[in-house]
């Protein structure tokens, strides 16, 4: 069988949640289950040959375009400091960054790790320890024009009431998820609907590359969107979508919660005034956003919830739900905590294995690229 390559990655930027979960990561996990069970295979070559297809990453060195400037107000005190004071000021704020940075990293590998992402069935490693990642990203900047990046919305919408703290990392940060893609030839990229942008600007630039490599030495690759659950929102407000910075209370279901934290989130979930339970988003979007939310993880249509619901109370249609996620949720948050009190340096041997093998193909093709480009006739 031919599998294609998938790379895709996520941020660590917070535990991670439902949205995380039913937009990108589910995509992943299947895919894993369905390349190893086409195989059927048990030579370990040919089980290396289909995992480095499977290339997913924590995507860190994205999360730090927002994480060092962030606190404004820290920032405004800075400035009337002197040099002095201001450096050491940032030196001890950073090394809390730095410290809360790993710990998300590590959170963000014991939920993936719970979720199904095998390190035995796939590549999987920590983009900073891969550094072809920022060079090719340099090399990318370098034939992108400016013009292409100010059309970037989530740009656009991060640094709106921002101006001041907003790093030139978080501007050029589609083109670091152009590299991170380039840099495997990936085929295929699972995403949620917020990256469609990004992935436009992605094949743009590797169309580019290849016209001024004079061949095709990168892949043009498409993005794919697990449609149902590619747009999960907040559970308090329909309007935005479910996020690890949104710090409304109940508006988020996370990858560790308990089944006690389940129930009381899906509970006070917004609702409407109208009794019968069925989907229309436009009319009643809270109220569809979490029928959505039931089928992803049932598998039934919105037609089939609505006739179960028939003549039956939120309360029930609640209940029914917690139910549901707990039986999805519940396994993913006990294991990831029996990951995070190991101790034993699991987690940390996972990463390095994973950067070895990522780093091979990733050197292997950005040398290739650099080729094309005459860098080493310089
Ligand atoms: P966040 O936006 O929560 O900080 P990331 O930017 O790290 O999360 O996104 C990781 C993946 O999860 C991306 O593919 C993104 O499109 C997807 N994703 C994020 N939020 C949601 C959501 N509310 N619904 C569906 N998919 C989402
Ligand atoms: N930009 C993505 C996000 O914010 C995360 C990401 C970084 C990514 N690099 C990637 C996703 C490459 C897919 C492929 O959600």
């Amino acid at each position: 069988m031919n599998f294609k390559r998938i790379v895709s990655g996520v941020q660590p930027s917070g535990v991670l949640h439902l949205g995380n979960y039913l937009g990108a990561i589910k995509g992943w996990t299947d895919t894993i289950k369905s390349y190893h069970n086409n195989s059927f295979s048990n030579n370990q070559e040919e089980i290396n040959s289909i995992n480095s297809n499977l290339i997913f990453f924590i995507a860190d060195n994205h999360s730090i375009t927002t994480k060092f400037l962030k606190d404004e107000n820290k920032y405004e005190s800075l400035e009337n400091q002197s040099n002095d004071l201001k450096i050491s000021s940032f030196n001890n704020g950073n090394s809390k960054v730095a410290e809360k940075l790993s710990n998300q990293v590590i959170t963000t590998v014991a939920c993936l790790l719970a979720s199904g992402v095998d390190p035995k069935k796939c590549i999987f490693f920590r983009q900073s320890d891969v550094k072809q990642h920022a060079e090719l990203m340099w090399i990318l900047s370098c034939i992108t024009p400016q013009s292409w990046l100010n059309t970037m919305i989530q740009y656009k919408e991060k640094s709106k009431n921002n101006q001041l703290i907003t790093s030139v990392g978080l501007y050029t940060y589609p083109i670091l998820m152009a590299a991170d893609i380039l840099l495997y030839n990936a085929e295929i990229v699972p995403v949620g609907e917020d990256q469609i942008q990004h992935m436009d600007l992605t094949k743009n630039i590797a169309q580019r590359l290849n016209r001024l490599c004079g061949e095709s030495i990168v892949k043009v690759p498409e993005y794919s969107l697990n449609k149902q659950g590619s747009r999960i929102m907040s559970l308090q407000n329909a309007k935005k979508k479910m996020s690890k910075s949104d710090e409304t209370k109940n508006s988020c279901i996370s990858l560790l919660d308990k089944s006690d934290d389940l129930k009381t989130v899906i509970m006070k979930a917004k609702t409407d005034n109208l009794s019968e339970i069925y989907y229309d988003i436009q009319n009643r979007p809270e109220v569809s956003n979490l029928i959505n939310i039931y089928s992803c993880i049932s598998g039934l249509t919105y037609e089939k919830i609505k006739l179960k619901f028939e003549n039956r109370s939120f309360f029930d249609f609640k209940n029914d739900l917690v139910e549901i996620l707990k039986k999805e949720i519940v396994p993913i948050s006990q294991k990831a905590e029996e990951l995070l009190t190991d101790n034993s340096g699991f987690m940390d041997e996972i990463m390095f294995d994973g950067s070895v093998k990522a780093g091979k193909i990733a050197e292997q093709n950005l040398k290739n690229i650099k080729k094309l480009l005459n860098f080493h006739k310089i």
